[in-house]
């Protein structure tokens, strides 16, 4: 059977284009610098970004992890949202690797503003820890997307507090076109960033951490301490380029599906939901009916061809390359069909 898969833009499958690229890719041994697919990837990158340098990694996770190990020393505290990948999401690795603090911010929508940096940063006490870095998340795992101005007034206002910046931006692509910006407006608010090439871009395996030269050097050096150091990976890296030449320019696709998911969705009369928080291909919601019998509908969802997350008390919709208006069409009769 084929699925309808909504439970993440993880789950999308690479483009026949991508794996013709990746069965022809002319590799090399990336270890000594030696795989030129890899080289064209990182540069690409770079430059999409606007920052000096690129480096591929493994995951969302190993690159998000790198920028703080790269960033910090031992002890040292982390400001960053208290939803945020980095904190919830990443096993505890800002401890364990890194061994790192964390100090978190909380708002309704988890952004992050200006006087919560000023107001957590650690002062100059001999008995506090050191804040060195603020890391912020764009677009949010919530599906919302963090204004270009906010985002500027964070940098500025850590950098006076001489913190360095990381932006953890798994869907930064999503995140510019849901502003109508370029990726690397929202890059220029940071001193290192990390983006995935697999969600929805489609490549198999494989994100970016970007930043100046000698940030990417050191970060490569801890890559390689971690394992990460890959040898033919321009096999992987052929996807990656196809993500970010064209699979970038698709995403509003996406978005446009989710928008029209929500829309029919709420005209069910079944479920709460807010249209003006879809900004990217995620879409949040609750069925109305307080005893709704949330395990009978899962495994019915499922028995008719349709994959979902969620928990019972907010389901989570993810649109991507997979998924077009007949299958939403599809699923929302399914939903109105349940009883
Ligand atoms: C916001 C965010 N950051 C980081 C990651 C980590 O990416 P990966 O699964 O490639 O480790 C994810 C994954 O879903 C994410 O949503």
């Amino acid at each position: 059977m084929k699925y309808i898969d909504l439970r993440s833009d993880t789950v999308t499958l690479p483009t026949k284009k991508m794996r013709e690229a990746m069965a022809n890719a002319e590799v090399g041994d990336d270890v000594y610098g030696d795989d030129p697919t890899v080289n064209k990837l990182e540069a690409l990158a770079a430059k999409m970004v606007n920052k000096e340098a690129a480096m591929f990694v493994a995951s969302g996770t190993m690159g998000n992890q790198l920028a703080i190990m790269t960033h910090t020393r031992r002890g040292d505290e982390i400001l960053t949202g208290e939803h945020n990948h980095i904190v919830v999401h990443e096993v505890g690795a800002l401890a364990v690797l890194s061994q790192t603090m964390v100090r978190t911010i909380s708002h309704e929508n988890d952004f992050i503003y200006p006087e919560d940096i000023r107001k957590n940063v650690r002062s100059n006490d001999i008995h506090e820890p050191k804040t060195t870095l603020l890391s912020m998340e764009n677009a949010l795992s919530n599906g919302l997307v963090i204004p270009l101005d906010i985002l500027r007034a964070n940098y500025l206002t850590a950098k006076k507090l001489n913190l360095n910046v990381h932006l953890d931006g798994a869907r930064l692509f999503n995140a510019a076109t849901s502003l109508g910006c370029l990726a690397s407006d929202l890059a220029s608010c940071t001193d290192s960033v990390m983006f995935c090439l697999s969600k929805g871009l489609c490549a198999p395996i494989g994100s970016i951490l970007a930043g100046d030269k000698a940030f990417i050097d050191k970060a490569r050096k801890n890559r390689k301490l971690l394992g990460g150091g890959m040898r033919q990976a321009g096999i992987l890296a052929a996807a990656g380029i196809i993500a970010l030449q064209e699979m970038t320019l698709r995403l509003k696709e996406d978005h446009d599906n989710a928008k029209y998911l929500g829309k029919i969705l709420l005209e069910t009369g079944l479920v709460e939901l807010d249209l003006s928080r879809i900004q990217i291909n995620m879409v949040f919601f609750r069925f109305k009916q307080s005893d709704f019998p949330h395990e009978r509908f899962r495994a019915y969802l499922l028995q008719n061809g349709v994959k979902i997350n969620g928990s019972d008390d907010e389901y989570r919709f993810v649109t991507h390359n997979d998924i077009d208006r007949d299958d939403i069409v599809k699923t929302v009769k399914l939903i109105q069909k349940f009883q």
